[in-house]
């Protein structure tokens, strides 16, 4: 994206991230969930969120539909609106990551790109990125169908709807692949604690 404004500066705080994490006894990171819709990125976020939060570590969830009432309220599911969902929401992750919170973000993010560009904005920064797939059959998500968007979708009343009728780029490479056919959401959130253990991300 094209830099608009001119004369800007930046201006540094008195502490650096490290300052920070050490004062509040916690390090900051960005937990990605990506997959369908129905997959169980929301779930999963929900139940990770009360689990650490619970642990009294400050964690924080973005979610695609709650953030689509406000900061991108805006936007629609063109490719163009979801790169761009996906890019403003990528800004805000890092700066809660940055203030040492557990980001927790939600997002079909259908594109490979765009959740690269996460990532490397992220790396950037020094702080943890996380990519977790979160996958499930469409046979199983048709079934689910919380929200009755596939039903919809099916029958031609949602254009460009994930998996039906707009691409979905599944990652090669996550740090984790959760399946949610067979795991329960306490055997994925219990996963991803493990992980973050392994990584020594946890206080
Ligand atoms: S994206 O692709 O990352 O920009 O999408 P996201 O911001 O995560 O929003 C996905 C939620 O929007 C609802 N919805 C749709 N999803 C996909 N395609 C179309 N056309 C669409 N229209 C509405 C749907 O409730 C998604 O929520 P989840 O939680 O994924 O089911």
């Amino acid at each position: 994206v094209e830099q608009k404004a001119t004369n800007i500066t930046w201006h540094a705080g008195e502490f650096t991230h490290a300052e920070r994490s050490a004062l509040l006894g916690q390090k900051g990171l960005t937990i990605w969930l990506t997959g369908l819709s129905a997959s169980g990125k929301s779930t999963i976020g929900v139940a990770l969120e009360q689990t650490l939060l619970n642990n009294s570590v400050n964690a924080y969830r973005l979610d695609g539909d709650n953030i689509r009432f406000g900061l991108n309220k805006n936007l629609g599911f063109s490719d163009a609106d979801r790169q761009e969902n996906i890019r403003r929401v990528a800004e805000v992750a890092k700066l809660f990551a940055d203030a040492c919170t557990i980001t927790i973000a939600s997002f079909i993010s259908p594109f490979k790109a765009d959740r690269d560009a996460v990532r490397a904005l992220h790396e950037a920064a020094n702080l943890p990125f996380i990519e977790i797939y979160v996958d499930a059959s469409l046979d199983t998500l048709k079934e689910r169908d919380p929200k009755g968007l596939y039903k919809k979708a099916l029958a031609g009343e949602i254009k460009d709807f994930t998996g039906i009728s707009s691409p979905y780029e599944a990652p090669e490479k996550p740090e984790l692949h959760l399946k949610t056919d067979a795991s329960s959401v306490e055997e994925c959130v219990q996963a991803i604690l493990d992980y973050l253990r392994e990584k020594d991300l946890l206080p």
